[in-house]
């Protein structure tokens, strides 16, 4: 079974106490603001990860379709392109299902290194992945991807990073520099980085997605009021909250708000927080790209874009960046 390392803390109950502490001086900083917010990778318990699942699967949802349609179709090309690779390492790995698709593709891979803040589901990943591929060595990484300074001692040699779903729209423009500059430094010179990057669309196709109408994204998004509730001793009232998708043009980005439905008093922590009808908590970006502005972000970052491959109705894209 693969040991799950944690770039938290060494020890078992301190590393749920930090990641707790963490989790509360977020919440508590961001509930403070004027302009709340918390932070999106603390959506990503074990109920908010099996959502995201969920999500994955909605019809209205079509990124992740898209993405593995991309893997299946170009992985032998990915590969080609690539060379030979020993050291994967994965950035937000969730239930590592496309990645499947990219060990299938790169035949000979030895060593696989998921990075995740989802506890249950990296161990779980790990696990299955280590059953299923016999010679493949699973070293995961508990923590937060943005802050990923080694790799359980491994200093790879020429690894091919992968960051999928387009989580690196999850983050800012700065906050994306910054992971990728990095990830340059984490990877090394000679390292190829896959990264799957969502496309502008029409707003017909962009919300539903982030708004489906079965109610599984409100319900990714009102869980991180109830995992507040479990994990900090709150007592938001979560049928009092309702989840809002608007697109931002200027920005150019999914904004997700936690809107309260009237005003109420809510604690946290045996703190107290006012909240107006109609008063929001930010809790998501997600940001669209072109092909071109990606490719100046990843350039200026210090990578250099290579291929990109793009499904035919240009919903998503994949980008092979190199580190020369
Ligand atoms: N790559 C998968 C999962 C995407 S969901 C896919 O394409 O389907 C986003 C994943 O990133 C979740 O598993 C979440 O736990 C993880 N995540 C989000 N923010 C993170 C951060 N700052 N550090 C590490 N993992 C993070
Ligand atoms: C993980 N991430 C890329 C998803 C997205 O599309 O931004 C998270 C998500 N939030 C609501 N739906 C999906």
């Amino acid at each position: 079974m693969p040991q799950l390392q944690s770039d938290i803390d060494d020890d078992a109950g301190a590393v749920n106490d930090s990641r707790t502490a963490e989790f509360a001086e977020a919440v508590l900083n961001g509930l403070a603001h004027e302009r709340r917010s918390i932070p999106s990778r603390f959506l990503y318990d074990e109920i908010g990860s099996a959502l995201f699942e969920d999500i994955t699967k909605l019809d209205e949802y079509y990124p992740t379709r898209t993405e593995i349609g991309l893997l299946r179709a170009h992985g032998t090309e990915i590969s080609e392109c690539v060379g030979p690779v020993e050291t994967l390492v994965e950035f937000g790995s969730g239930s590592s299902r496309k990645t499947r698709l990219l060990i299938e593709a790169l035949n000979g891979l030895a060593t696989y290194v998921p990075i995740d803040v989802s506890e249950a589901f990296l161990a779980e990943a790990a696990e299955r992945l280590e059953a299923d591929f016999e010679s493949l060595t699973v070293s995961p990484v508990l923590g937060d991807f943005t802050k990923t300074r080694e790799l359980n001692g491994i200093q790879p040699h020429r690894p091919l990073g992968f960051f999928s779903g387009s989580t690196i729209g999850n983050l800012n423009h700065q906050e994306a520099h910054a992971f990728l500059e990095n990830a340059a430094q984490l990877l090394g010179e000679g390292s190829t980085f896959l990264i799957g990057v969502d496309l502008e669309k029409s707003l017909d196709v962009l919300i539903p997605a982030y708004d489906d109408a079965g109610g599984v994204t409100a319900a990714f998004s009102l869980n991180l009021l109830a995992r507040v509730n479990r994990d900090l001793s709150g007592d938001f009232d979560t049928d009092r909250f309702a989840h809002r998708a608007l697109y931002n043009a200027r920005e150019r980005r999914i904004e997700i708000y936690l809107e309260s439905l009237a005003d109420q008093i809510v604690h946290v922590l045996g703190q107290r927080f006012d909240f107006a009808e109609g008063e929001r908590i930010h809790t998501e970006n997600s940001h669209k790209y072109t092909v071109e502005r990606f490719q100046d972000l990843a350039a200026r970052a210090g990578w250099t874009p290579a291929q990109v491959w793009t499904d035919e109705a240009a919903l998503f894209s994949l980008h092979l960046l190199l580190l020369p």
